[in-house]
């Protein structure tokens, strides 16, 4: 494909599109036929059908984080008040109690995930209370994965030993970018000795995974810093890599209002950085696991990839498949298969609803059989690459078929009669390719605000 072509394709796919961690995604759910009291009936039935092979997943999100990062789209609070800790545990620990009860037995915790804002904002003491609590009267999965994300400019030498005692293998450390004027834009003044101090402990201490978290597009990047930034992580060999795509939702988060679209690279400069991330790495050893992640041939998430066992949920990619994900804590997402749940978004509404004995589940979505097929097809499409025969044949119709064929012709995908496999060129369009089989976002208009841009 020439330059040409890919600009001309860079111009039509680069719409808003979702970025398909759950399907339906958020704003396509049908709130209104959502209840509590078939949530919970719903979250029962999965528990049984997956609690004794495969174990459940918990993901936790802690929002506080002390500075904000204007680049930073994720459900925070800033606040340099500690004293918000122990009340937040409380009531993260009485909705875990709330979800025991639903199950009425032993549930077997396969995954757990620390998720934020930022959860090394915590006090070591309380993050070790708030996993051994969550852990009583619960069985550990002989294959368990637990993981935190860790800010290397508060990760201390502590927070790393106190997890990993607890069972915590893996760590994923926001990096972003390393050039001093993109971190001063974003807010984000991270030295590099910081996150090679806190990599250096986290190795040394036995973790299996280090990870960190990059992201192009940002404001003032351009070849140079990009290309400087990678070689510096580097140097620090981490075990995973997400270099994501930059989502510019100034609307929902205001901090991003602090610079200008004038500042940011165009659709075509900003794919161009990521041409040169995914060269840097792939050159350095790294495999191109699929939707912006790289990991080491050694490391799980590879494996997984190559054994075609990768699997998407909101966490994002993750090795392990299991049926049932509870999300606590403010805005939290669980995933019961069979529907969705999300928790209130407004942490003194959540606080104020645990304490009251309310439900903290704002609003979900009950899946169709439509949306259970399509869900299969946007998941093997964004973990594979490709869509097999059986879900082809029973997902694709004459309007999508016709959609495929003009993606074939543009050379993003090659169609037989019953399968798709998507072609390299066509790896930047992964969403816009899961999109076809979005058939919840067809039937819903939507401002054109809804969703970050897909490039
Ligand atoms: C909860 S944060 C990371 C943990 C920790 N708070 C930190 O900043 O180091 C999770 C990740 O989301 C990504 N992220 C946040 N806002 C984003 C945005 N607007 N576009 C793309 N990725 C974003 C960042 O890469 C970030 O490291
Ligand atoms: S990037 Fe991390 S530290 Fe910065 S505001 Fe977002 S969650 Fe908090």
């Amino acid at each position: 494909m020439n330059e040409l072509q890919t600009s001309a394709l860079l111009k039509k796919y680069d719409v808003p599109t979702p970025r398909y961690t759950s399907y339906p995604t958020v704003p396509t759910w049908d709130v209104e036929q959502f209840n509590i009291v078939q949530w919970k009936q719903i979250v029962r039935q999965c528990f049984d059908e997956s609690n004794g092979g495969k174990g459940i997943s918990i993901y936790i999100h802690l929002p506080f984080c002390e500075s904000l990062c204007t680049y930073c789209a994720c459900n925070t609070r800033i606040t340099k008040n500690h004293a918000v800790e122990v009340p937040y545990i409380q009531a993260l620990l009485k909705e875990w109690e709330e979800y025991k009860k639903i199950f009425g037995s032993k549930p077997v915790v396969r995954e757990l995930h620390l998720g934020g804002g930022t959860p090394t904002f915590f006090d070591v003491k309380n993050l070790r209370w708030l996993i051994t609590e969550l852990f009583h009267g619960v069985e550990i999965h002989p294959d368990f994965e637990f993981s935190f994300e860790g800010h290397p400019n508060n990760t201390t030498v502590d927070h790393l030993k106190s997890l990993f005692d607890l069972g915590f293998r893996r760590v994923s450390f926001g990096v972003q970018d390393l050039d001093e004027k993109v971190q001063r834009t974003i807010h984000r003044i991270q030295p590099f000795e910081n996150l090679e101090r806190v990599t250096n402990y986290a190795r040394a201490i036995g973790y299996k995974s280090v990870s960190f978290d990059l992201i192009y597009g940002l404001p003032f990047q351009n070849p140079f810093t990009v290309s400087d930034t990678i070689d510096k992580i580097l140097s620090l060999k981490p075990d995973r890599l997400s270099f994501y795509s930059y989502a510019h939702v100034p609307w929902l988060r205001p901090g991003q209002r602090g610079y200008g679209d004038g500042d940011l690279p165009s659709n075509f400069l900003k794919r161009h950085l990521y041409e040169i991330g995914r060269y840097k790495l792939c050159k350095a050893g790294y495999a191109d696991i699929g939707m912006d992640h790289f990991a080491l041939p050694g490391d799980d998430l590879f494996k997984a990839s190559v054994a075609g066992r990768l699997h998407r949920n909101f966490m994002g990619y993750t090795t392990t498949q299991t049926d049932l994900l509870i999300g606590l804590g403010v805005s939290a997402i669980s995933d019961a298969h069979y529907a969705y749940g999300q928790n209130l978004k407004k942490l003194e509404q959540y606080l104020t609803a645990m304490k009251a004995g309310d439900s903290t589940i704002n609003k979900g979505h009950i899946l169709s059989e439509e949306d259970l097929l399509n869900k299969q097809c946007i998941l093997q499409i964004s973990c594979k690459g490709e869509l097999d025969g059986d879900l082809f044949s029973r997902s694709v119709d004459d309007r999508t078929r016709e959609l495929l064929l003009e993606m074939e012709q543009e050379g993003i995908l090659y169609l037989s009669n019953d399968s798709l496999k998507i072609t390299p060129a066509g790896e930047p369009f992964v969403r816009n390719i899961c999109r076809v089989f979005d058939r919840r976002m067809d039937r819903i208009e939507f401002q054109s605000e809804t969703f970050s841009k897909s490039i």
